[in-house]
């Protein structure tokens, strides 16, 4: 049977929707090729968020499509995902030894293309089409990929995004935003749990906006002839939501006041043997008063939030179209922080976004002292295509741009140290997640607040929650020992 070969740039998203294109090809009969050299295909499945991502990801393309048609002129070559979405043909005519262009709509139809191909049915193919229905597609798992069991699993709960921030690509490449149901999506994590998943993180490009947009598709249910837009969200979740049910306090609330990511939170708790909950990427302005209390309702629900706040600096939050102003982002981490003290809070932030001035940009090194990123992605803004961002006055000089990379990351490094250093002597629970990356011979796990342990452990705690006691603090990763209890 075909070897195939996945190679994944860019976000958990497309991980995950590398995993479900995989897991759907083994079904299928073909195999899991450990390396490029093995595989009879090869698919990159790529990322546009900056031009970097896309830079590298042709580049890798071009390196496999001269070494391959050498000596396996039959080895088929493809691109999925975001640059092929927002390329397409393009990228046929650019490296003609490119076989497939498969867009972010139709991960599912990989194994009917690649046979077609394989087969010598047909040559060349490009499907970049919406499909309506698609966002419930990426539902399948390859739980074990490696003979192993896994212990925490990604759910894709939507896909797209409508907010249209001014420097992103995102809304072109993955499309309105579309969300599965409630019962779908539990569903799916029952049957992982069932399986031996112990956490699961719900992942989408904007999850706070779950549910928002009324065009779920449901099976047998025609959308409307104007695809939805117009049929009320509580429509949707009103139906398909648990029962009103009893807060923690014995407080019993209507379903509808909760929105409806946060009724996707409330049902997927409600799983027997599911001990952890993440999701991600939330929007900052999408954290209301019930994703907040949802904190202290919900056990299950880790403390840890990725909440990208990009600038500190109003004028910049403005220009981008965030949608809130860097007091309110700074009220929602005191409320998070109110309602679960030892949360973890990482962001994204963009530095050298068009305009963007020194006094913009020393507001974000204050903002970003003033939270205490537990961890911050950096990135030097990048101009994409169709972003208005793009076009704006006032873009930013290259060299400018990594010098407020460079003095950023400074500032959150030395602030990331400070607190993983102030986790040591500390006892903290972990799911142990499996071989520690750097060194399979140890073991690493997850804290609730989303740190790295690694600790010298037996297979026998995979999948086991423990609480570890921290000895050292490394680069972004802490070192511990099992807490023994007498
Ligand atoms: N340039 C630089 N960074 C960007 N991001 C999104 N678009 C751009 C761009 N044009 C960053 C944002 C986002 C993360 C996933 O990528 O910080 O949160």
């Amino acid at each position: 049977m075909p070897g195939v070969f996945i190679k994944t740039y860019g976000c958990q998203m497309n991980e995950r929707d590398s995993e479900a294109v995989a897991a759907q090809l083994v079904a299928k009969g073909y195999t899991l090729a450990p390396s490029e050299a093995e595989a009879d295909v090869i698919l990159l499945n790529t990322c546009s968020v900056r031009d970097f991502a896309e830079q590298k990801a042709i580049g890798k393309m071009q390196n496999i499509a001269a070494d391959v048609r050498k000596n396996r002129p039959d080895v088929v070559l493809g691109f999925l995902g975001c640059m092929a979405q927002s390329r397409g043909q393009e990228l046929i005519d650019k490296l003609p030894d490119v076989d497939l262009v498969l867009g972010t709509q139709k991960f599912h139809h990989a194994a009917d293309y690649l046979d077609a191909i394989l087969a010598g049915r047909r040559k060349k193919i490009v499907d970049v089409a919406l499909e309506q229905g698609s966002e419930a597609t990426i539902r399948e798992h390859l739980l074990n990929g490696n003979a192993q069991k896994s212990v925490t699993a990604f759910v894709s709960i939507m896909q797209g995004c409508n907010q249209y921030c001014t420097f992103c690509i995102v809304p072109y490449t993955r499309g309105e935003e579309r969300s599965r149901t409630i019962p779908d999506i539990v569903a799916e994590c029952r049957q992982l749990v069932a399986q031996g998943v112990k956490e699961i993180t719900l992942l989408g490009q904007i999850v706070t906006s779950y549910g928002k947009r009324a065009n779920f598709s449901r099976a047998g249910s025609p959308l409307p002839a104007d695809g939805g837009a117009s049929v009320p969200a509580s429509r949707l979740v009103g139906s398909l939501a648990p029962p009103n049910d009893s807060g923690a306090h014995g407080v019993t609330r209507p379903t509808l006041q909760r929105s409806p990511f946060v009724q996707l939170l409330d049902a997927v708790h409600e799983i027997e043997g599911l001990e952890r909950i993440r999701f991600t990427a939330p929007h900052p302005k999408g954290y209301g008063g019930d994703l907040i209390e949802a904190y202290a309702r919900l056990p299950k629900l880790v403390e840890s939030a990725h909440l990208p706040v990009q600038s500190g600096s109003d004028r910049v939050l403005k220009l981008m179209h965030r949608g809130y102003t860097r007091r309110r982002f700074l009220d929602l981490v005191e409320k998070l922080r109110q309602v679960r003290p030892d949360i973890g809070i990482t962001t994204d932030i963009i530095v050298g976004f068009p305009g963007e001035t020194e006094d913009d940009f020393e507001q974000t090194l204050s903002l970003a002292r003033e939270v205490r990123f537990d961890n911050a992605y950096i990135f030097k803004y990048s101009p994409r295509r169709d972003t208005p961002a793009a076009a704006m006055p006032g873009q930013v000089p290259q060299k400018i741009r990594e010098e407020r990379n460079h003095r950023l990351l400074e500032t959150v490094n030395e602030i990331g140290k400070r607190k993983y250093d102030a986790f040591v002597g500390r006892q903290t629970q972990i799911l142990v997640e499996g071989p520690s990356r750097k060194n399979s011979t140890r073991l690493a796990g997850r804290t609730r607040c989303n740190k790295i342990v690694v600790f010298d452990g037996s297979d026998r705690h995979r999948g086991q929650l423990m609480d570890v006691k921290i000895t050292r603090a490394g680069s972004f990763t802490l070192y511990g020992d099992p807490a023994i209890l007498e």
